[in-house]
């Protein structure tokens, strides 16, 4: 396990789509390990592959430090409801800003055994899974806050993705 260097906003990789993966590799599987430990090093509940310079479609989750979720080729199935709060990214550290987002959210994707799995999140998680798979379209949060939301936080930061 290694860390990796977390990528931040203004970086061109953050904004370019990602691409399916194929199969699973030793070295895809040692990505999917090293963003846990980024992620958990850096107090994120979520982390996709390009904020680590990797252009895979790949996220990881951890919502409640519990139940990480590993996220290959994910796709949302379905999304309901409405949940508007703050949010934020560890691409953005120190800030934050007001995010609408589904409340409930249906993801289907593969795990680190390119296994199909279907992952239902409500609250956090469905945020988080949101979060996550705009990322690897090359989608920041702020892109879609409310206007004039975009603010700095104090340690302890709100959840980070
Ligand atoms: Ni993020």
């Amino acid at each position: 396990m290694a860390l990796r260097q977390i990528r931040y906003e203004g970086d061109d990789i953050l904004r370019k789509p990602c691409k399916e993966v194929k199969e699973m590799t030793e070295r895809t599987a040692q990505l999917i390990e090293d963003m846990f430990e980024t992620m958990y090093e850096a107090n994120g509940v979520g982390l996709a592959a390009p904020q680590v310079g990797i252009l895979k479609r790949i996220v990881v989750i951890d919502v409640d430090d519990e139940n990480p979720l590993v996220l290959v080729n994910p796709v949302i199935e379905s999304s309901d409801g409405e949940q508007t709060g703050d949010e934020g990214c560890l691409s953005l550290p120190g800030k934050s800003a007001t995010v609408t987002r589904p409340n409930h959210v249906i993801c289907r994707a593969m795990n680190e055994n390119m296994e199909e799995i279907t992952v239902e999140g409500t609250g956090l998680l469905a945020r988080a899974i949101c979060h996550e798979l705009d990322h690897l379209e090359g989608v920041l949060y702020v892109d879609k806050a409310e206007p004039g939301t975009l603010h700095k936080v104090e340690p302890p930061e709100p959840a980070e993705e």
